[in-house]
């Protein structure tokens, strides 16, 4: 296995995708927990020294321990980890800018041109002359340790690439890890190959990885799990299940807003397919109770968020002894909730969440999905048999269909909305067209509007498509549907769903608008 010593980088879960992605094991920790009997335990086939915020020339500033050069094994050292590496090593690092010398502080792409002899770690690099790189440091090496050859340049680095390959110590000062270093995946392959990792490693040896975790933290305590039918949330109680069995429960808030035939799915997949001890806390009267009259877009949440956390806590404090609350954060949850929390950023939406609830209830946190991406928890879902037809749906936002009902809430037009919904989506799959879209649904206008069917005057709803193509939901385009699709769609929701006799396509990018109507 590979080790991976965190240096504070924002980024150092992306060497640990990369490295999943190319099928090899491995483990990130602080460096503060890696100690000389940690190595000797842990007994790495390569190490990686991540990036960091941290400048080496401060006193105090993180490092690994000595015997980590010892080992005798591949050291590939990014950012902060070369400039930590190399003044170990006998070399030496600036702080910040300079000027007339050897290097600056550099934010942002860059290319770099090889130099010297090729490196078996940039087999496949500079068949273009050059390759574009993320630099991201304000320090910078000024001379090398003993043993250290440049292998790569950029016009602000003279030391983007070196390398000892006496030792198999590698040391590059952009970030091969990110998205903007398009050839970064090859290095980090040739680098593992170099190691002798054969890229075994797959996502079920990740579940039981995960499952032994889940163990160890736990013990024989009790877990609670809120379930709202979601990828994320399903996954981790399915994984936790398989971890321990009966002590986990899962609470699942049916607050009245799901899709059609929605509780009746989530209840019998996760009630009768895997037998987890679930409680079905139908609330629909407290929550269209609540909601009645409501017509404010932040009310709505507000009033969706509050009773949400009361129910669920009622539900919970019925299961007698449960010290952790599961949760299905993802890694990009975590980047954001570090990054942002307590920043200055505008509110647009309140997002309803259950941020607050585990201080409230004194839970601990269980978070096996905290190391993943979206797409490697369908992964992990598929491994662990969730259908696949649920694994690929689109996301569903917490307030459910409060937020697609724009105006007052009510039981007929809760009603007509699942319906339009379901024909809308059923139209989606049978044209092939719903894994290309990344969420479609139809929302419910406050207006009616006037139209003729058969012989008669008809005075009903009007309603809305909407369908985007998106990564992450933060921004997003409106779908080219054909023409002929959309007139098709239109006329079996008016023919099929009684209360609706108008149909349009919303055609708003976001910004400026949302994907959401509220
Ligand atoms: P907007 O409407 O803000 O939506 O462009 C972006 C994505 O987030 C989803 N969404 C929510 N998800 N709780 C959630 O879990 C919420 O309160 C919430 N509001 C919006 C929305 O469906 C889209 O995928």
């Amino acid at each position: 296995r590979l080790l991976i010593i965190d240096f504070g980088s924002q980024v150092t879960q992306l060497i640990a995708r990369r490295l999943r992605e190319l099928s090899v094991y491995c483990e990130i920790h602080p460096y503060q927990n890696v100690s000389e009997s940690f190595l000797e335990e842990f007994r790495p086939k390569a190490v990686i020294f991540s990036g960091g915020p941290d400048s080496v020339v401060r006193e105090g500033a993180p490092r690994p321990p000595s015997a980590v050069y010892e080992l005798g094994v591949p050291i590939l050292g990014i950012c902060y980890g070369q400039q930590v590496m190399m003044q170990d090593l006998g070399g030496r690092v600036e702080g910040g800018k300079i000027s007339g010398g050897g290097g600056t502080a550099e934010f942002g792409r860059a290319f770099v041109t090889p130099m010297g002899n090729p490196l078996p770690i940039l087999k496949d690099w500079f068949a273009s002359g050059k390759e574009q790189v993320w630099m991201s440091h304000g320090d910078h090496v000024s001379e090398l340790a003993p043993g250290f050859e440049v292998f790569g340049v950029s016009p602000n680095a003279p030391f983007a690439i070196t390398a000892d390959q006496g030792r198999n110590f590698f040391a590059v000062q952009f970030h091969p890890e990110v998205h903007h270093t398009p050839n970064g995946k090859t290095l980090y392959e040739n680098f593992v190959r170099l190691a002798g990792f054969t890229g075994d490693w797959t996502m079920g040896a990740y579940k039981d990885d995960a499952i032994d975790k889940i163990r160890e933290q736990v013990g024989d305590k009790k877990v609670i799990c809120g379930l709202s039918g979601g990828v994320d949330s399903s996954v981790a109680a399915v994984l936790i299940h398989e971890a321990i069995g009966d002590q986990l429960t899962c609470v699942f808030v049916d607050h009245g807003l799901l899709r059609l035939n929605e509780a009746d799915e989530v209840v019998s997949m996760f009630r009768d397919h895997y037998n987890i001890p679930l409680i079905h806390a139908d609330e629909t009267e407290l929550f269209l109770g609540e909601l009645d009259g409501v017509s404010d877009p932040e009310t709505k949440r507000k009033i969706i968020g509050k009773l949400f956390i009361d129910v669920f806590q009622k539900h919970a404090n019925e299961i007698e002894g449960a010290e952790y609350l599961a949760q299905g954060t993802l890694y990009p949850d975590v980047i954001e909730s570090v990054s942002f929390s307590g920043g200055p950023s505008v509110t647009i939406k309140s997002h309803h969440n259950v941020g607050g609830l585990p201080e409230k209830m004194g839970l601990k946190l269980v978070e096996p999905l905290r190391e993943l991406f979206k797409d490697e928890v369908r992964e992990l879902g598929r491994e662990l048999g969730l259908p696949d037809s649920f694994i690929g749906r689109h996301p569903f936002p917490g307030p459910g269909l409060a937020i697609r009902c724009p105006g007052e809430i009510t039981r007929e037009k809760l009603e007509i909305l699942r319906k339009a919904d379901a024909v809308y989506i059923d139209q989606i799959r049978k044209h092939g067209l719903y894994d290309e879209i990344w969420q479609a649904f139809v929302a419910i206008l406050p207006v009616r509007t006037v139209g003729v069917m058969g012989d008669g005057r008809t005075y009903d709803y009007a309603c809305a498509l909407r369908a985007v193509t998106s990564v992450d939901g933060m921004t997003a385009d409106y779908y080219p549907f054909e023409h002929d699709f959309l007139g098709e769609t239109a006329t079996r929701i008016i023919n099929e769903v009684q209360g609706i006799n108008r149909v349009t396509y919303d055609i708003t990018s976001k910004p400026p608008g949302t994907i959401e109507w509220e």
